[in-house]
């Protein structure tokens, strides 16, 4: 079956549910979402979103924080358009009804701000510490009343439809983006959404590794699409780790947020003894990368599972006011935050790279524009600041939006010709067990050879194990019928595999990415993007 649309989104983050809100005025729009509207890793976002909208801040600070973090590969262009669009995009949350904590007095309140590593101000805008979830509570309940809006829950994107047409002069071939092809994952049929825009806004990978702070959703699903369509993707080394998840063997990807070390909390070994100052002078507050490798080197040389995150020194009241969510979260796990340390370890959290993306969030496939964590802009270069992807997103989605309502004026509808999904098969009961234990076993190898220290021996195993994992899933994948574990798991499959290419197409050290065989940043040869293309591997010096 095909429906048609003028704005296809795939995707109902805060990338998706921005832009919708953006273009509805334009046209119709349907956003596609795998699971339930709200599932998404905005959902579960805790510190908050990076802005300048404190006198005592100024922009110019919060880029220099972001260049210095990049470690070289940020684009500055991007770098200032993003933070100088911030605070306008803060406003406009809370028109849309975002309420966000406050501060100062009740006559004349002002936003409360949060600290977090790497950052020189407070400048962190949040809700509590459910920041993300406030945001898509408000964006959905504006969407569900918009009358040009239709939200599309437990529908799956399978591929994009971008077929390559021959131009009038037989010159040119020319390929767009006409929409996708959609599973209802209820009743297992498969549609073509015919669109004249197609965004996506399918969020990030953290589930090619064991650990991450991920939720279910997050398996590259837009990067795998993206890729097979033959969009140029970037970057993809740069998987960043989060120094704290809780380490509880029932806790799956619970986050302990960074700005519970901007309200002082400190990291401890398990013999008491705290050990960031050995590794930077910020100590706590330390990018990322340094305190997930300092963590990370601690582990390795205790032989301990974890370290320790520790408040009690902080008034019991205040914590519980500040982190009431985390608060509630450990207590559920018999772990009172405000009396005993946290036991925590690193975990994927957030992919610096993606589909290569202009200002404009336009992919290098005409028709296809992409925003938030499944988009490479050029804001994070080697590492992320905290809490500048919400920011990325909102900043993103809203110049996308401007740049597609002129775009669709200018273009025709999808052809009509354009092919229905064909293809079917049959289970077979081996393939289903191969599901699970090849998911399994992608995220244990890419754990154990592809994280926080990599080395070039590590990868090479990695490359080899993947390539025989990636045939198998590729074999059964064409002869069984189309589902959501299967369609996964070879996304997952497939951005591992370009994770993997990108880290070996970098020998040097630099911001997430550290191999023990080229300790050094070399800005000679390392200061450019790595970039791939299907069946094309090239990078580009800047
Ligand atoms: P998401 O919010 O992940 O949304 C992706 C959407 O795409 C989902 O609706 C998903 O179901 C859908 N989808 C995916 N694949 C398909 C498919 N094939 N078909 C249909 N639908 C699909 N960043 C900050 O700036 N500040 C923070 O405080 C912060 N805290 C974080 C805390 C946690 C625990 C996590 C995991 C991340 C945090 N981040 C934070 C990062 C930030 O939340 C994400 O980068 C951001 O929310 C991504 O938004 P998005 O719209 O790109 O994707
Ligand atoms: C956190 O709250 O620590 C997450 C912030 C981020 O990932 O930007």
């Amino acid at each position: 079956m095909r429906r048609d649309t003028d704005f296809l989104l795939i995707g109902s983050g805060i990338g998706g549910l921005t832009f919708a809100l953006r273009v509805a005025e334009y046209g119709t729009v349907s956003i596609i979402t795998k699971k339930s509207d709200q599932e998404s890793s905005t959902n579960y976002a805790q510190g908050g979103i990076a802005a300048v909208v404190s006198p005592d801040d100024s922009l110019q600070s919060h880029i220099d924080d972001t260049l210095k973090s990049g470690a070289g590969l940020c684009r500055e262009k991007v770098v200032k358009e993003v933070i100088y669009q911030g605070p306008e995009c803060i406003r406009q949350l809370v028109d849309w009804g975002v309420r966000f904590t406050q501060a100062g007095e009740r006559s004349s309140p002002v936003l409360a701000l949060g600290r977090e590593g790497g950052h020189s101000h407070e400048r962190i805008v949040h809700a509590s510490d459910r920041t993300g979830a406030e945001v898509e509570r408000a964006l959905l309940e504006r969407i569900k009343s918009h009358p040009n809006i239709n939200i599309y829950p437990h529908h799956l994107a399978l591929e994009l439809a971008t077929p390559t047409i021959t131009s009038a002069k037989k010159s040119e071939r020319l390929q767009r983006c006409h929409g996708a092809y959609i599973l209802d994952v209820e009743s297992g049929e498969v549609h073509l959404v015919a669109a004249k825009i197609t965004l996506l806004a399918t969020g990030g990978c953290g589930h090619t590794y064991l650990h991450t702070t991920n939720p279910q959703i997050a398996t590259g699903d837009g990067i795998a699409m993206a890729y097979r369509a033959g969009a140029v993707v970037a970057n993809l080394e740069f998987m960043q780790f989060h120094p704290t998840s809780l380490y509880h063997p029932e806790a799956k990807s619970f986050l302990i947020s960074e700005a519970v070390r901007g309200f002082g909390a400190v990291l401890m070994n398990r013999s008491g003894e705290r050990f960031m100052q050995k590794y930077h002078p910020d100590g706590e507050l330390a990018p990322r990368d340094v305190v997930a490798r300092a963590i990370d080197r601690e582990m390795k040389t205790s032989g301990e599972p974890y370290v320790l995150l520790d408040l009690t020194d902080i008034d019991s009241d205040k914590t519980r006011l500040r982190f009431p969510y985390i608060y509630k979260r450990c207590l559920e796990y018999h772990i009172d935050i405000t009396s005993e340390p946290i036991p925590v370890v690193p975990a994927a959290h957030y992919m610096c790279g993606g589909v290569r993306t202009d200002l404009e969030g336009r992919t290098s496939i005409p028709g296809l524009f992409a925003s938030g964590e499944v988009a490479c802009t050029g804001l994070h270069g080697a590492n992320r600041l905290a809490s500048n992807s919400l920011l990325e997103a909102l900043v993103l989605s809203r110049r996308a939006a401007a740049a597609s309502v002129e775009e669709i004026k200018k273009v025709p509808s999808p052809p009509k010709s354009l092919p229905l999904w064909k293809r079917d098969g049959t289970p077979d009961d081996d393939g289903w067990v191969l599901i699970s234990h090849d998911r399994t076993e992608i995220q244990r190898l890419m754990w154990d050879y592809v994280g926080i220290v990599r080395s070039n021996h590590r990868l090479v195993r990695a490359r080899r194990r993947l390539k025989l994992i990636a045939s198998e899933i590729e074999d059964f994948y064409k002869s069984a019928p189309v589902e959501e574990g299967i369609v996964e798991l070879r996304n997952l499959a497939l951005v591992a595999q370009l994770i993997i290419r990108s880290a070996a197409l970098r020998k040097e050290s630099r911001g997430l990415h550290y191999t023990t065989d080229y300790p050094e940043r070399d800005d000679e040869k390392g200061k450019r993007d790595t970039v791939l293309r299907r069946s094309r591997i090239s990078s580009i010096i800047r």
